[in-house]
């Protein structure tokens, strides 16, 4: 597994990182437990060294499971998120900094991840949401500050409003964030219009979540597929969505000349292609998944001509709101 820089952080995180999302298992259905558990364990195995987690992933069950992994493996660097104190996805611009993020809130949240995951110090510690406003305002500094002076985070990261990767231009300017978390994928190229030339420019680490578009670009999202009630692709999949997501897969299949099973493989070799890229996130809860998408990363990034060829596929459609 090819490891690549995280910004200025010094970490050397995998190419190919896991995304718990999934292991919550609140939002998405299907899994269980013990094959995240094996999952994980395959991945580190195979050189994945970087995991991305939240508090509000199964309200604290997805950082229990990845804490239970990295106890195991201390090396294991992990990333997990703070939820804003008012529950506001995405941040608004004219929301005042403390409601979403006051110092007592961030170590108050952080403590709590602590405990779940069970260890003392967090590697990436990021926001959940961002609002470029709140530079220069409130008191969310300060509590980073404070939590790195008491060795309980090593570095400050934010996950960026979905769709909206200019909202963190002024903050990654700024000096103040070691890393990014940000949509990427066939469809969404819009991170390479501002935000990757300013994270290159700032040394600002890349994470890139949601590579195959919540599963849209694996090519098994058909107009038939059923999801469990409850399950957020439900939603995100709803109406007209599956039948436009099944045609566009056929269509970049078609211009890479490559069978659909081999879409997941190209989804994330073109995540690959940019530089600034430190970590690709795929949600992975099976030990079949984690080993596909590490052959993948293994693959390395597409060539120029196939990424010239999913430049028409890009179409930035924001289905979570
Ligand atoms: N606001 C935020 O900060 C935010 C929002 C969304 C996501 N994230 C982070 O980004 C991570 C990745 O995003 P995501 O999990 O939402 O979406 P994703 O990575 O785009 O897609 C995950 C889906 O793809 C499936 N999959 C993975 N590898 C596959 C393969 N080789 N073949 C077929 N299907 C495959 C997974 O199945 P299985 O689950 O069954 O393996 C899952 O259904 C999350 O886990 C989370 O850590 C952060």
């Amino acid at each position: 597994m090819r490891n690549r820089k995280l910004g200025r952080t010094g970490l050397e995180v995998s190419q190919i990182g896991l995304g718990a999302w999934g292991i919550g298992a609140d939002a998405w259905k299907g899994g269980t437990d013990a094959d995240s558990l094996a999952a994980m364990s395959r991945a580190i195995e195979l050189g994945v060294n970087f995991i991305d987690t939240a508090i509000v992933y199964g309200s604290g069950h997805s950082e229990k499971l990845v804490g239970q992994i990295k106890r195991e493996h201390p090396e294991l660097i992990i990333a997990t998120k703070i939820n804003p104190a008012n529950w506001e996805w995405p941040a608004k611009d004219t929301t005042a900094a403390d409601d979403a993020f006051s110092a007592a809130h961030v170590i108050a949240r952080t403590e709590e991840s602590l405990r779940n995951l069970g260890i003392d110090t967090i590697d990436v510690q990021q926001f959940h949401v961002w609002s470029d406003s709140w530079v220069g305002q409130g008191t969310w500094l300060e509590g980073i500050e404070q939590l790195k002076a008491d060795g309980k985070i090593r570095f400050f990261g934010v996950s960026v409003n979905d769709c909206q990767p200019n909202s963190v231009l002024k903050l990654v300017e700024s000096g103040l964030v070691d890393s990014v978390q940000v949509i990427y994928n066939i469809f969404d190229q819009a991170p390479e219009d501002n935000l990757f030339p300013a994270c290159e420019r700032n040394n600002v680490g890349v994470i890139v979540r949601v590579p195959l578009d919540e599963g849209a670009l694996t090519g098994k999202v058909t107009p038939d597929t059923v999801f469990e009630e409850g399950d957020f692709r439900d939603t995100y999949f709803a109406g007209e969505r599956k039948q436009q997501v099944w045609e566009s897969v056929q269509k970049i299949a078609a211009d890479l000349e490559v069978p659909l099973e081999r879409l997941p493989e190209m989804a994330l070799r073109f995540c690959l292609v940019p530089d600034a890229v430190s970590t690709v996130i795929p949600g992975m809860r099976s030990v079949r998944h984690v080993e596909s998408n590490v052959a993948a990363g293994e693959a390395g990034p597409l060539s120029p001509a196939q990424v010239e060829k999913l430049r028409p596929h890009r179409w930035v459609h924001d289905w979570y709101h």
